[in-house]
């Protein structure tokens, strides 16, 4: 599956909030066309990769960081959840997606209760987003209903920065 050997995926570190900020921030793709914040804070981040339920990783080419990866399990459902998958411009088409997906879905399966582990990830996909469409219907997950995103912002806060 991997096309490039020298793909590795990491847990994410302190030190690569900047970049990832950076990625995120001029990621078209994530744009929910609301006027809710549109990344996360730093402080948001610091935490995430901290949360003992976090799913965050960094895929590196030859040690270069080249994608990352933001996802957490929910405890009461018990469910996976892949927020959102960024690979850099210069870095896609080269496995770096497939190799991030595989990773968190093989932390996710270590989430949970024992006995009770979880079982299901989902993920929200724009309809125009061919490319992480083609991805997640590569590594296995199945398109379903089409939808809105809905959200609001609880306190000025939020995911501001
Ligand atoms: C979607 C994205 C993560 C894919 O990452 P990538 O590292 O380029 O993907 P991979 O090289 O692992 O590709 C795996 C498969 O995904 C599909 N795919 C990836 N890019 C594609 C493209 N531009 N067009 C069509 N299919 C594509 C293909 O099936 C591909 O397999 P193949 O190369 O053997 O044909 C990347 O394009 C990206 O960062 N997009 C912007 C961010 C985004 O849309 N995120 C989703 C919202 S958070």
């Amino acid at each position: 599956m991997n096309k490039d050997n020298s793909i590795s995926v990491r847990l994410m570190r302190k030190d690569d909030l900047e970049w990832v900020t950076d990625l995120g921030q001029n990621t078209p793709e994530f744009k929910t066309e609301t006027s809710a914040a549109q990344f996360f804070s730093a402080e948001t981040l610091r935490n995430w990769i901290n949360d003992p339920n976090g799913v965050t990783l960094v895929a590196e080419i030859d040690g270069r960081k080249a994608g990352f990866l933001l996802g957490c399990y929910i405890t009461g459902p018990n469910d996976g959840y892949i927020k959102c998958t960024v690979i850099e411009n210069v870095h896609r088409r080269k496995g770096v997606g497939r190799e991030l997906q595989s990773s968190a879905l093989e932390e996710f399966s270590q989430k949970g209760l024992e006995g009770h582990k979880c079982d299901h990830v989902f993920s929200l996909v724009k309809d125009d987003d061919g490319p992480m469409l083609n991805l997640k219907r590569e590594m296995g997950f199945e398109i379903g209903a089409k939808g809105y995103y809905v959200e609001i912002m609880l306190h000025p806060k939020g995911k501001e920065f």
